[in-house]
């Protein structure tokens, strides 16, 4: 139950190193279960979210050495312990519902999954993972448990190629397919498959395990059966979220900040609406530099889309750089349904924004008809105001943390567990760009005390964190 205080105002200037995706790390993790071969993976971020992955592996089976200090793992599952998920991972995150993928080839036992959690961003159903893994040949059934639902997968009969047809390319549901194709006899074909950077990292250390796969341009994957499975070291990409979240903090705070191991390749829609709004950025030989360049311009319009389009992950950031431009933008989101309601915190902070049902600015998207905000308005520039904070989910925690960074004053940001999930020593790195940033441990008793007193009181008492 740790806490944050952030006293912004302040530029931050300096260079950090990106760490391994969060979003391929995880799923790499569960990929190494296909098989009884040793994975060794490099650049692993230290994050709550490959934690409880790991965790989750042992859960199954796995053998894990992690060297956190040099980012190092390696894994190896030479037998399945277990293929039931325990309930406590059910609110963790969006993997454990990969297991069935991961495991429907290699054991006869019923996998058992319970109900999913993961950021609270819309109803976020999994109903694409279980038709395709149920077009492979696998039996699921939902079913009531004590405390909530669960998913039994079996594939008694053996999985088999099959061509899959996903009515919207999720990453999840995607990723799922791939998992159990690569056991499945035969070929199978994605067809609008989701073809994120973090897939394609998927799909590159699939290859190397023993899968043939092939992705085409028109979003369909080929996935050959694996007749061999084979030792695999691979090193993790760079995590493009947090390369976005700095870039864009660095520029709104007025500063330079260059980050070590970006890859450009993965961040071309992210910076060609960086240049729109007038966000300075060199593309180095190691990495890209984010710098302010002057008055940041408005008039954005952004769609959020699957890749290559403008990521989801980026749009909560984005929007506190434009409450720092002058002119208006709009934001339609169109990948989820429920992704702005981080935005009353930062009008409470002085943010202008006004949210939408409507598809603003665009084509209609899958929730035009719906009655969900989700097209904004944004007005800027406007000084942000410090604030006592509760973070929702991660993405809208990095940028509550560029808002306080904005504001003069003292901001407290508590729920720093979703920070905590997905951005690798964020403490650390900010502080080494300059920022005013100190965390404190609140026990179980003076979080309670919190309802009583504000957290800037509370904090004047306690001592600070030290990692
Ligand atoms: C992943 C990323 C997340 C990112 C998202 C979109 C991880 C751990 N998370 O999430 O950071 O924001 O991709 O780039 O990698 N949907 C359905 N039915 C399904 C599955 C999805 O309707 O069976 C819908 C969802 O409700 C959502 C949309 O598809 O509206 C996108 O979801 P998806 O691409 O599956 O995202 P995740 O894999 O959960």
């Amino acid at each position: 139950m740790d806490v944050l205080k952030i006293r912004g105002g302040k530029p931050l200037q300096g260079q950090i190193r990106a760490s391994g995706a969060k979003n391929a790390m995880t799923k790499l993790l569960v990929a190494s279960l296909l098989s009884d071969k040793k994975c060794t993976f490099y650049n692993v971020p230290n994050i709550g979210d490959v934690e409880i992955t790991v965790n989750l592996c042992k859960e199954i089976g796995s053998e894990v050495k992690w060297d956190k200090k040099n980012k190092i793992l390696e894994i190896s599952t030479r037998e399945l312990k277990t293929s039931y998920v325990p309930q406590r991972y059910s609110g963790s995150n969006r993997i454990p519902i990969l297991m069935i993928g991961a495991l429907l080839g290699r054991t006869d036992e019923d996998i058992i999954v319970p109900t999913i959690g993961g950021d609270l961003i819309g109803s976020r159903p999994v109903d694409l993972h279980i038709h395709a893994l149920q077009k492979l040949g696998a039996r699921i059934e939902y079913r009531e448990m004590k405390k909530e639902g669960a998913y039994f997968a079996q594939a008694h009969q053996g999985l088999k190629g099959a061509v899959i047809s996903l009515s919207y390319p999720s990453v999840g549901a995607t990723e799922n397919t791939i998992l159990a194709a690569v056991r499945a006899k035969g070929t199978t074909l994605i067809k609008n498959a989701a073809i994120e950077p973090e897939i394609i990292d998927l799909i590159l250390f699939l290859q190397k395990l023993g899968a043939n796969i092939m992705v085409d341009a028109d979003r369909t994957i080929y996935i050959q059966e694996a007749v061999q499975f084979h030792d695999v070291e691979h090193t993790v990409l760079a995590d493009r979220n947090e390369v976005a979240s700095y870039g864009m903090a660095a520029i709104s705070t007025k500063g330079s900040v260059f980050v070590e191991g970006a890859e450009h390749l993965n961040m071309i829609a992210f910076l060609n609406k960086l240049r729109e709004v007038g966000g300075g950025f060199q593309v180095r030989s190691n990495g890209i530099e984010f710098f302010y360049e002057g008055p940041l311009r408005g008039g954005l319009h952004i769609e959020t889309d699957v890749h290559p389009g403008f990521m989801t992950d980026w749009q909560q950031p984005f929007v506190v750089l434009l409450t720092q431009a002058t002119g208006t933008s709009v934001i339609h989101e169109t990948v989820y349904e429920n992704r702005f309601g981080y935005t009353h915190m930062l009008k409470e902070m002085g943010a202008d924004i006004a949210l939408f049902t409507q598809c603003l600015g665009g084509k209609a998207c899958r929730f035009a008809s719906n009655n969900h905000h989700h097209s904004l308005i944004v007005q800027g520039p406007t000084p942000l105001k410090a604030k006592e904070i509760s973070i929702p989910d991660l993405r809208a925690g990095f940028a509550y943390v560029m808002a306080a960074l904005l504001s003069t004053e003292e901001s407290y940001i508590s729920n720093i567990d979703f920070l905590d999930r997905g951005y690798e020593d964020h403490v650390g790195k900010l502080t080494s760009l300059g920022a005013d940033i100190t965390r404190y441990t609140l026990t179980k008793k003076q979080f309670q005390e919190k309802g009583k007193q504000t957290l800037q009181s509370l904090l004047s008492t306690m001592p600070v964190d030290t990692p």
